[in-house]
């Protein structure tokens, strides 16, 4: 049977918020055995993105850049865990993504490779009570699965402002129960 590791990469700006109770409250389901480690985007910062593509080419990533390089390419399904900021992922989320355009091209990372075939799955909590607003975050994520040859997990949406809402949220805790199944 094949061992499935689970990243969840945590985008909130806040410790203890309505995205990360609900990814935790999904976790909770994964089988005996899943591997799950958990890092929050704001204790391995990264720098802004230099687009080094068509210069110098970007070299291998060093720090924080190579510790999510590492644990990114350990997983088999990456989940992003992001609060829904203005209407998209949050500006660590953002950032994250935005370096795996120079992952692409660290040497012997062999990142296109080695992404394709994993899961690309979300988690969002939002304040407003019409999901459909939370649909450049999922498709975001839906197209970044796609062009890099990933599955598509989906996204689990639940709705709260202060932190602790989502739980009040009866059908998304529902759907949590079952999101990773
Ligand atoms: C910078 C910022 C932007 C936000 N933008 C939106 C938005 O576009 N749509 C929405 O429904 N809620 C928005 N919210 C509300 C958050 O999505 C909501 O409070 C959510 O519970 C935050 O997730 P967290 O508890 O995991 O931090 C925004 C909040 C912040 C701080």
């Amino acid at each position: 049977m094949t061992t499935r590791d689970f990243l969840f990469l945590l985008g909130s700006s806040r410790t203890g918020g309505n995205t990360e109770t609900l990814a935790r409250l999904a976790a909770e389901q994964l089988p005996a055995g899943t591997g799950q480690r958990w890092l929050d985007l704001r204790d391995l910062p990264l720098p802004d993105f230099e687009d080094r593509r068509h210069a110098d080419g970007h070299p291998a990533p060093t720090g924080n850049s190579a510790a999510l390089l590492e644990a990114t390419l350990a997983a088999t399904d990456v989940v992003i865990a992001s609060p829904l900021y203005w209407y998209s992922v949050s500006t660590s989320t953002k950032r994250y993504l935005d370096h795996w355009s120079g992952w692409l091209e660290a040497p012997g990372a062999d990142f296109r490779r080695r992404m394709a075939g994993k899961t690309l799955w979300g988690v969002t909590a939002l304040a407003d009570d019409d999901p459909a607003v939370a649909e450049p975050l999922a498709g975001t994520l839906r197209n970044s699965a796609r062009y890099l040859g990933m599955r598509w997990g989906g996204v689990l949406l639940g709705n709260g402002s202060r932190p602790g809402d989502v739980l009040t949220d009866t059908e998304a805790v529902t759907r949590a129960k079952v999101f990773f199944s």
